[in-house]
């Protein structure tokens, strides 16, 4: 078992049960799948709970399992300090345990089970390819918080996209959304709250048979563009000048400065990135590689087409959200100085407008 394994008590006694109850859990239908996971439903034959497993196979190569576990370790350490978070904030999915099945040679991570489609499925059901303002609204303030609750434990989410916020439709809330995928957390530079390097290093040590491969195992995932082929900038072995994250949505100040330039602020770009996916069905700026996306983040503004030009209805004051969390400079940027709260604020108000109150 790996050290950074966990089980909250709500769930199990000890690792040593949790690893059982995972075991007899009754496996269903595949629910998601990633570039190293596949995501289950799974119910428990005698409380007849479902739940979500994440399923992540080690992969045997030690660079590539190294690779595996740095980014599993990562995952339950976010895992481990949301859990405990008291209240849990709604918009965050619950974890409840993380074990290692010697057996499947795989890691599986139990969560609540989220009854809808990540966004990205929700959009594309839609023939439109988009979401209704009035939908995305409750949405974004929905993730808003949960970036908050993120940044508020010193937490950089870094991965926010379409694909990782899920629908979990409730009677009151038909549009409720969790945050869900944390394996490219990472500490907010300046301020270590959350033991990310001890368990990313604990990972590297065990994975590391040959004395020699954690020399170069990479601690990242490579850059993923929205539905296209991996970009690989797994050359690069200094881990402050690789990127994370997907090409899309990553922030201009990383695109130019590097991965040094990740900040709470790069995350508040990655948002006004989604919302715009959402609510006119593509990213902004995209492209084959990351440099045709920065080229065309420099030369070609940020355009918002109304219905004359086949686009969607969305209020001014929407647009000047989206506007807002897309400033170049990220100390301007909506949500760099003010956090959730301003972002909150500055969606409320474009909600009041656009309902003329
Ligand atoms: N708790 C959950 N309930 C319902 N569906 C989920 C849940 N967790 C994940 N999913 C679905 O599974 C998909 C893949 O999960 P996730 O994003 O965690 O993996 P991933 O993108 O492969 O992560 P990685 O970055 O590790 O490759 C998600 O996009 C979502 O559709
Ligand atoms: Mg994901």
């Amino acid at each position: 078992m790996f050290p950074w394994c966990f089980t909250i008590s709500a769930f199990a006694s000890d690792i040593g049960n949790a690893l059982k109850r995972v075991q007899g859990l009754t496996f269903g239908e595949e629910i998601g799948q990633g570039s190293i996971c596949r995501v289950y439903q799974a119910t428990c034959p005698v409380s007849h709970e479902r739940f979500a497993v994440k399923t992540i196979p080690l992969p045997k190569p030690v660079c590539q399992r190294a690779e595996v576990l740095q980014r599993a370790a990562r995952e339950a350490a976010a895992a481990r300090v949301l859990s405990d978070l008291v209240p849990h904030p709604d918009e965050i999915v619950r974890h409840f345990a993380c074990v290692y099945d010697e057996g499947e040679d795989a890691i599986k991570m139990v969560m609540e089970l989220c009854r809808g489609p990540c966004l990205s499925k929700l959009r594309s059901q839609a023939n439109s390819g988009r979401i209704p303002e009035s939908r995305v609204r409750k949405m974004v303030a929905a993730i808003s918080r949960a970036l908050g609750h993120l940044h508020d434990i010193g937490l950089l989410y870094v991965d926010l996209k379409a694909e990782n916020v899920v629908l979990d439709p409730t009677e009151q809330d038909p549009d409720r959304v969790r945050l869900v995928d944390f394996d490219l957390c990472r500490d907010i530079p300046g301020r270590h709250v959350s033991s990310y390097d001890e368990a990313a290093t604990a990972a590297t040590v065990i994975a590391s048979v040959d004395p020699t491969a954690s020399l170069t195992i990479s601690t990242t995932k490579v850059l993923v563009p929205n539905g296209g082929d991996d970009y690989d900038n797994s050359h690069i072995n200094n881990d402050n000048e690789r990127l994370w994250g997907t090409a899309e949505y990553l922030a201009f100040e990383v695109l130019q400065d590097g991965a040094a330039a990740y900040s709470t602020a790069s995350d508040w770009w990655s948002l006004g990135i989604l919302l715009y996916e959402l609510l006119y069905g593509k990213a902004p700026w995209s492209g084959p590689s990351v440099d045709v996306i920065f080229h065309r983040m420099m030369n070609h503004r940020l355009m918002f087409p109304g219905p004359s030009q086949g686009g969607p209805q969305v209020s001014t004051a929407m647009q000047q959200v989206i506007r807002a969390l897309l400033r170049y400079l990220p100390e301007m940027r909506l949500g760099s100085r003010g956090g959730a709260r301003e972002v909150l604020a500055q969606a409320a108000l474009s909600l009041q407008e656009s309902s003329g109150t």
